[in-house]
């Protein structure tokens, strides 16, 4: 596999991210909720690390992203901010601190910029939430929209399918692409939704769409524990693995604890 050249060292900015969609370079987003990680991922060459709640699923075991609060989430991107040199690093807003009220959405929002060291903030929703994300916006918070199969509504949802299959959904969808724009956020991620309503969104509004599991976008996020195949489990139509850390990382700490057991760790040249 070969790996990506990264063209500068410029760190990266919401300017920059707008200015990609404009001159059509594809954008590439991924996660990380930790320091190693992200030094690895943003040494790789990522545009965009995303600190998402889906921290709750992947540190924590949670079987839904609703329980990690706004401490955990200003934690793990803290870790992240440390590592990251040159990547935008963005930060989801969790559930809960954004959903009681405008003033309460604003004042989470001010506390994530201030305490976590991310670049921006990142939230769900359209039309509900549009005086929420206009006020952070106006905040100086750079914000990015995540409309789609938004994972915070799971159980108004009933699940994790693909939305906007039926016209009323995709006409919505459509309607807050276009409020999410005019409030003044950057860039806007996609989740789950046909590939044909992504195309449609990318045309009509000129912030950058990341999309997945929706197909052809201006840029594509995957969480990074997924892509590297750590939950041998894990098997969406949308995912890609570019790797098999389940098996390598099962191997080798199978081979330490045979090692640690037979007497042939350590040797000589690992004492002193
Ligand atoms: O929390 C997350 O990892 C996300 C991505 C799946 C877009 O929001």
């Amino acid at each position: 596999m070969a790996a990506y050249i990264v063209e500068d060292t410029k760190k990266i900015t919401t300017q920059r991210i707008m200015q990609m969609k404009k001159d059509g370079k594809k954008i590439a987003m991924l996660t990380s909720y930790d320091y190693t990680m992200a030094q690895i991922v943003d040494q790789a060459g990522m545009d965009i690390v995303l600190v998402g709640d889906s921290a709750s699923n992947i540190m924590a075991g949670n079987l839904t992203t609703l329980p990690i609060t706004i401490d955990e989430m200003i934690y793990h991107a803290r870790c992240v901010a440390r590592g990251v040199k040159r990547a935008m690093v963005i930060c989801d807003m969790p559930f809960g601190s954004y959903q009681i009220s405008r003033e309460d959405g604003i004042r989470n929002a001010v506390r994530m910029m201030a305490e976590s060291g991310a670049d921006g903030l990142k939230l769900e929703g359209g039309e509900e939430f549009i005086d929420t994300i206009r006020g952070i916006v106006n905040a100086g918070i750079p914000v990015m929209g995540h409309l789609g199969l938004t994972p915070q509504s799971v159980y108004k949802f009933g699940g994790y399918s693909v939305r906007a299959k039926d016209d009323a959904e995709a006409d919505k969808l459509l309607n807050d692409a276009k409020l999410l724009e005019q409030a003044g956020c950057f860039s806007l991620v996609l989740e789950k939704i046909p590939a044909e309503l992504t195309k449609k969104v990318c045309q009509m509004v000129s912030i950058p769409v990341i999309g997945i599991g929706a197909g052809i976008a201006d840029g594509q996020v995957l969480v990074a524990h997924d892509m590297l195949g750590m939950n041998d489990s894990f098997k969406p139509k949308f995912l890609r693995r570019y790797a098999d850390l389940h098996a390598i990382m099962n191997d080798a700490i199978g081979q330490y604890i045979t090692d640690v057991k037979d007497g042939s760790f350590p040797n000589e040249t690992e004492s002193y």
